[in-house]
């Protein structure tokens, strides 16, 4: 495995790599993506290959221009409202493919929709490109685990699979894509993200918030977004007897723990976004100064703007963990 600082030359050979069917790890604003050729059957049976994940989940397929998404699916007036809004931006919308559409049909997962975005992210945009091609890219990490926001994060978890990471730097929200969709009359939104509902109602008039959410969203899934360690949330107080660590909010933290990871002592939550799972990461530890650490306490986050999806990670890496084999 190389990483490679995200120069001009190091995304034109990232490029070259993703045209002859290889995989590339590359920095978004929201989270690393592990990104292929969409239209590349082989290249996109890869990614789902090395994430371990399952083929029923479909991959967000990725363009440079509000023209590109238009030749894979279906815009209506809502749907080209936002993409011009909105876009690029973390919002990928849920579309009606276009029945000549050239995307493999193993990363829609055999669906007549198409989950597609456009990164604000200079390496992304570059590399797409330069590319010429629609890329799939689920976030760069093991299936269920915490999502990657640093180009380590991907070397620690998949450097041993991959080939080719571009290092660009800490990513700007942190946070997956806001995913809505427009497939049907109704608007819904599947899975909260960078972008804020009220940023999007403001667009489009109210949208549905489905509860719970519908289980074709990975983000859905049971335990997703996991630490090793499990969670408490809404923590108050220190518990007795067990040592925790802390992902601490705001100005007033809590003692009595044998770590502490502030996501922002100011109270603002897109840092907090942005710092949420290099936090989970740093906290992740069983075992401090040779004492057992049983679990991560997280203070209470409010619930409103991107802290809604900071929540919404929260509660899926707190939820009951699949059976250990
Ligand atoms: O910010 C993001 O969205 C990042 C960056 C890399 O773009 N990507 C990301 O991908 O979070 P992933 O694979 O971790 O999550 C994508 C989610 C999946 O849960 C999948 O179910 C949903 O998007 N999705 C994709 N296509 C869909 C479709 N046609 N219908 C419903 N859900 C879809
Ligand atoms: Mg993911």
């Amino acid at each position: 495995m190389t990483v490679l600082n995200a120069s001009a030359t190091a995304i034109a050979d990232a490029a070259k790599h993703l045209r002859a069917g290889g995989l590339v790890a590359a920095p978004t604003e929201t989270v690393y993506g592990l990104f292929g050729d969409a239209t590349n059957p082989s290249a996109v049976a890869a990614i789902f290959e090395v994430k371990g994940r399952p083929k029923a989940t479909p991959l967000i397929i990725h363009v440079a221009s509000v023209a590109a998404a238009m030749e894979l699916a279906l815009f209506d007036d809502r749907a080209k409202y936002l993409a011009q809004r909105l876009w690029p931006g973390p919002l990928t919308l849920i579309l009606r493919q276009k029945p000549n559409s050239p995307i493999a049909s193993v990363a829609t997962s055999g669906l007549p929709t198409i989950g597609i975005r456009i990164p604000d992210h200079p390496t992304a945009l570059e590399l797409l490109k330069i590319a010429a091609l629609p890329l799939a890219a689920p976030s760069a990490n093991l299936y269920g685990k915490v999502s990657p926001t640093r180009a380590a994060h991907v070397a620690a978890q998949l450097g041993s699979r991959l080939t080719l990471i571009l290092d660009g730097g800490a990513c700007g929200v942190g946070i997956e894509s806001t995913i809505l969709d427009l497939s049907t009359a109704e608007a819904r939104l599947l899975r909260p993200g960078g972008i804020a509902r009220e940023t999007i109602e403001a667009s489009i008039g109210e949208i549905m918030v489905p509860v719970p959410p519908e289980g074709s969203v990975s983000g859905s899934a049971l335990s997703h977004y996991a630490p090793r360690l499990p969670l408490r949330l809404n923590a108050y107080c220190p518990l007795e007897g067990e040592a925790e660590s802390l992902l601490s909010f705001g100005p007033n933290p809590l003692t009595g723990f044998a770590e502490e990871f502030n996501l922002s002592p100011e109270g603002d939550l897109k840092l907090a976004a942005a710092r949420l799972y290099a936090g989970l990461r740093s906290l992740d530890q069983t075992e401090i100064n040779g004492a057992k650490i049983h679990r991560i306490a997280v203070m209470p986050i409010p619930m409103r703007g991107i802290g809604i999806a900071i929540n919404d990670r929260l509660h899926k890496a707190a939820a009951p963990r699949p059976d250990p084999k």
